[in-house]
């Protein structure tokens, strides 16, 4: 296991971005993974924001998100498909082709699924994972409980995270709402894993995937097992894992 400490927010920002920029330099037809979220935000924009200053080669990039809200048009802001294209993949102009996600709104969910692993594999699988660590340990949208052995496939929502989407978009419950996320069997075959986490209300979190048993009520601790996994916190969230470091 590879844990990094960044000294405080900004350090943490500027090092989970050069995870992404790295790896686009070091190979160009790199196939990287994201996470939307408040973790993920100012990581995006410091990439877009070099990328603008000192353009460097992303025509052969793929792009794509962990996750994607299923039920919802991409005009709500929440899905994953506006913020990331807000936020990244149109700033570094990753062409269409090369941003990979789901449709949001299907009347096959299972095939969506299918298609979009398929998507990855056929590009060579993944090579750079980020991934967002969820308050209940979720990873992507897989919630506690999901099997490790999970292929892509649609996830209930949180209840809390859920709450938040209807109150936004005033879909009633009549409307089935989840989540389209990559399954733990799937994150786990990328060959390098990002798991970033900053701010104190994910310290608790983080003691308990880094230091807990390998359980499926935590999600995030089975990247415990993944043989290339780096752990890159900001200090508030790695106050009590430091001697692992
Ligand atoms: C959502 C996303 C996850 C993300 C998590 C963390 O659940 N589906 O992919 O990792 O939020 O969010 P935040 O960074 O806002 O804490």
């Amino acid at each position: 296991m590879k844990l990094i400490i960044a000294k405080d927010e900004h350090e943490f920002d500027v090092m989970a971005a050069w995870e992404i920029i790295g790896q686009m330099l070091r190979k160009p037809d790199s196939v990287i993974g994201l996470s939307t979220g408040q973790t993920t935000k100012n990581m995006h924009a410091i990439v877009s924001d070099i990328y603008r200053q000192y353009p460097f080669d992303t025509s052969r990039v793929t792009l794509f998100n962990v996750d994607e809200l299923t039920n919802l048009p991409r005009s709500y802001a929440g899905c994953c498909y506006t913020m990331i294209a807000e936020q990244i993949a149109r700033p570094l102009q990753i062409p269409d082709e090369r941003f990979i996600m789901p449709q949001t709104i299907s009347e096959d969910y299972e095939a969506e699924c299918r298609n979009f692993q398929k998507a990855l594999e056929e590009r060579g699988g993944i090579d750079l994972q980020m991934l967002g660590l969820g308050y209940n340990g979720h990873i992507g949208i897989n919630q506690p409980g999901t099997p490790f052995g999970s292929e892509t496939w649609v996830s209930p929502m949180d209840p809390i995270f859920e709450e938040r989407v209807r109150r936004e978009t005033g879909v009633g419950p009549e409307h089935e709402l989840g989540g389209l996320t990559l399954g733990i069997r799937t994150i786990m075959h990328a060959r390098h894993i990002v798991l970033i986490a900053k701010g104190g209300h994910k310290a608790d979190m983080v003691r308990q995937m880094l230091k807990g048993p390998v359980t499926e009520d935590i999600p995030a601790s089975v990247l415990q097992l993944h043989p290339n996994c780096t752990f890159l916190l900001d200090a508030d969230a790695a106050q009590y894992v430091t001697d692992l470091a």
